[in-house]
């Protein structure tokens, strides 16, 4: 006897509501830090209202249109018996009500998306504060034009960071947006974005962190871009305005890490030089201006020019240097692992004084590209300045976290850490995954460590 077939529907539609609500409470709570869904400025605050009045119109001509077709569904259903149902063509009525329904609710979303579109489009306010935001492949520059000191020639000298972008708490900032290739876009969900980076055109974004108070975001490239489209990340930090004003002095003032061990030098005569050790730190404030030794002067003179370390502020005011690290979020700090054939071995520990010295007399070349403010030889434009590097939680555009280990081995080989950087393969033995070939010469894993260790006093 054949058993009758009986569909069990209640259960894949029990399982289908059960997992549409998990699928929904995923979208909200404090432990989705990178939600659209906040109201920490008025820019996510006005698309949020836009997303509320689309929500609330959809829900109500869902239901409405449910509703009607289940009714018809029922009303007219097929019965035993029944003829051929009345047969109607047109009604003029119902046709002129649901044309003018729809254009009435297309109405009530264009009124308010307009004026959203007008209102965050308009220029920023006077007194915005001014930040110009450059994409790299794959990594970002923020610039603080406000912000400038006399440089050792002169001329004024930017607040420049990268990857670590620091906001005053009720200001409202206006971000000028370019590229220095191709498109890329600038997006912080839960503050505000997504906004174009355009070639040769600029774009701009404003708006007040306003009620989150002191705090670090995640932030995003979300215009494909390239091999590391997917690892140009960013941190936005929200501080107090002092904080903030404190901050800005200290990224102007020239590093303050370990000074390099002065290089042997030439004396006229023929004898040879000492090897001066400097202690952290001790070094005398040289005036601006003093120190205008270049890489060349380097070069020519076999001589290391002095350190030109300042104090960043007068002892006391200088509080705020960086964010600091324990109240990062756990979502702020990244645990991208490190290739196994690309880590550190165990053991080797870095020295920051050999790491300076090595740094400033252009082993690894990092010179040639970065620029560290106050260490004369360092004056590189290509990769992201490198100034206060010690004070930024991550390394590779928030890729990784930063530390000895990481940023050791991302000396050692980016390449194999970062798909398509332009940072060199540096590590003797590494193989070079855009050259494929293998290291012959190059840093040594203690050396590797050492200039690591070096740049992580850069505060
Ligand atoms: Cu830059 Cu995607």
């Amino acid at each position: 006897m054949p058993v009758p077939h009986r569909p069990r529907r209640p259960l894949p539609a029990a399982l289908t509501a059960v997992l549409t609500l998990l699928a929904l409470a995923g979208c909200y709570g404090p432990r989705h830090p990178n939600s659209i869904f906040t109201s920490f400025t008025e820019w996510n605050r006005d698309v949020g209202v836009l997303f509320d009045i689309l929500l609330w119109l959809g829900i109500i001509v869902f239901v409405f249109v449910e509703a009607l077709l289940l009714y018809t569904i029922w009303r007219y259903r097929a019965r035993a018996g029944q003829g051929r149902p009345e047969q109607v063509h047109g009604n003029t009525k119902l046709e002129i009500l649901w044309t003018v329904i729809p254009a009435l609710v297309l109405v009530g979303i264009a009124v308010p998306t307009v004026r959203t579109i007008f209102r965050t489009q308009a220029k920023a306010k006077p007194g915005a504060l001014q930040v110009e935001v450059i994409g790299h492949q794959w990594w970002w520059e923020f610039r603080y034009p406000e912000y400038t000191a006399t440089g050792a020639n002169g001329k004024p000298d930017t607040l420049v960071t990268a990857n670590e972008l620091y906001l005053p708490v009720g200001r409202t900032v206006n971000f000028t947006l370019r590229t220095a290739d191709v498109l890329h876009s600038f997006w912080i969900p839960a503050l505000a974005g997504k906004r174009d980076l355009i070639a040769n055109h600029t774009n701009y974004l404003w708006f007040t962190p306003d009620s989150s108070g002191v705090n670090a975001w995640n932030g995003f490239c979300m215009e494909y871009c390239g091999a590391s489209h997917a690892n140009m990340r960013f941190r936005a930090y929200t501080v107090d305005a002092e904080d903030f004003e404190s901050w800005a002095r200290h990224q102007l003032a020239p590093a303050l890490g370990t000074a390099p061990v002065a290089a042997p030098t030439t004396q006229p005569g023929g004898s040879s030089g000492t090897t001066v050790p400097v202690a952290p730190g001790t070094l005398a404030p040289v005036a601006p201006g003093a120190a205008t030794a270049t890489a060349s002067a380097v070069n020519q003179a076999g001589v290391l020019p002095a350190l030109s370390v300042q104090p960043a502020l007068p002892a006391g005011q200088n509080t705020f240097q960086h964010f600091p690290r324990e109240r990062l979020g756990e979502h702020n700090v990244p645990n991208t692992p490190v290739p196994a054939g690309v880590r550190l071995p165990a053991g080797i520990t870095g020295n920051a004084q050999a790491g300076a010295t090595a740094f400033a007399q252009g082993v690894g070349a990092c010179i040639g590209c970065h620029r560290v403010r106050g260490v004369p030889t360092a004056l590189g434009v290509i990769g992201p300045n490198l100034t206060h590097f010690g004070g930024r939680h991550t390394i590779a555009a928030g890729l990784y976290d930063n530390n000895v280990g990481n940023l050791a081995a991302w000396l050692k080989n980016a390449r194999a850490m970062k798909p398509g950087v332009l940072m060199p393969t540096l590590g003797k033995g590494q193989f070079d995954p855009i050259t494929k070939a293998r290291l012959q010469a190059g840093l040594t894993d203690q050396q590797a460590a050492d200039l690591a260790a070096y740049l992580l006093t850069l505060k």
